[in-house]
């Protein structure tokens, strides 16, 4: 067996997103293992879950550093220690610099919770509502440096409810968004993706098997 790849995840918060991949990671086939969770806020929920897990958790107080420079400076020579393959990014709040993004161009990812390219940023789910959209979902791509941005990896869609508000709408995301981030992450961990331009294209026989379970009314669901 190929070894696994190493993964840091970066959180901002809640968490819970770095909470499914650390979970599907246990399975002795998954092709990754989170090997570092690091988060910019040293409150974070998240990194109190990940440190009790005994994951290895770094705090790294993006307000101790006098520019983004510095702070990107810091987060990359932890990642270069710790041997780290990819970053996936979990809720996330920092903007990156185009130059830390173009160093882990392909190898870094994030979970958006829309259908890129339709409603990027915050309040997202505000958005799709005020839109009337019927359908939601959500996004995992690989990271550019425009926010939101990149080509996309995977996607998985829920409906919109006639009664739904903005929290109702986001736990149905979320839902979708804990099994839609382990599957894409295990992709790219496997190298069964390759990006061509603003397009990834993914293996045949996998990428059958893979939409099939993102798509509303799938069995799996
Ligand atoms: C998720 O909705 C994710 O898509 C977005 O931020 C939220 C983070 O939630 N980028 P959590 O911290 O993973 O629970």
């Amino acid at each position: 067996m190929t070894a696994k790849k190493r993964v840091a995840v970066l959180v901002s918060g809640r968490g819970s997103n770095m909470q499914a991949l650390v979970e599907a990671a246990h399975a002795p086939d998954y092709p990754a293992e989170i090997a570092l969770v690091i988060s910019n806020r040293p409150d974070a929920p998240g990194l109190a879950w990940a440190k009790a897990q005994g994951i290895l958790t770094l705090a790294l107080d993006h307000k101790r550093y006098e520019s983004r420079e510095h702070f990107e400076g810091q987060l990359q020579s932890v990642l270069d220690l710790s041997k780290i393959d990819l970053v996936a990014l979990a809720g996330f709040m920092r903007l990156m610099t185009a130059s830390f993004v173009d160093r882990w161009r392909d190898r870094m990812i994030n979970i958006h919770p829309s259908l890129l390219p339709a409603f990027k940023g915050l309040r997202t789910h505000e958005q799709a509502l005020e839109a009337g959209v019927k359908i939601s979902g959500c996004t995992v791509h690989f990271v550019r440096p425009e926010m939101d941005d990149g080509p996309i990896i995977g996607q998985a869609a829920v409906p919109v409810l006639a009664s739904d508000t903005p929290e109702t709408l986001a736990a149905r995301v979320l839902a979708a968004e804990h099994r839609l981030y382990p599957r894409a992450l295990a992709l790219v961990a496997r190298d069964q993706v390759q990006v061509d331009g603003s397009v990834v294209h993914i293996q045949d026989a996998v990428y059958a098997q893979f939409n099939q379970q993102q798509v509303l009314g799938s069995p799996s669901l």
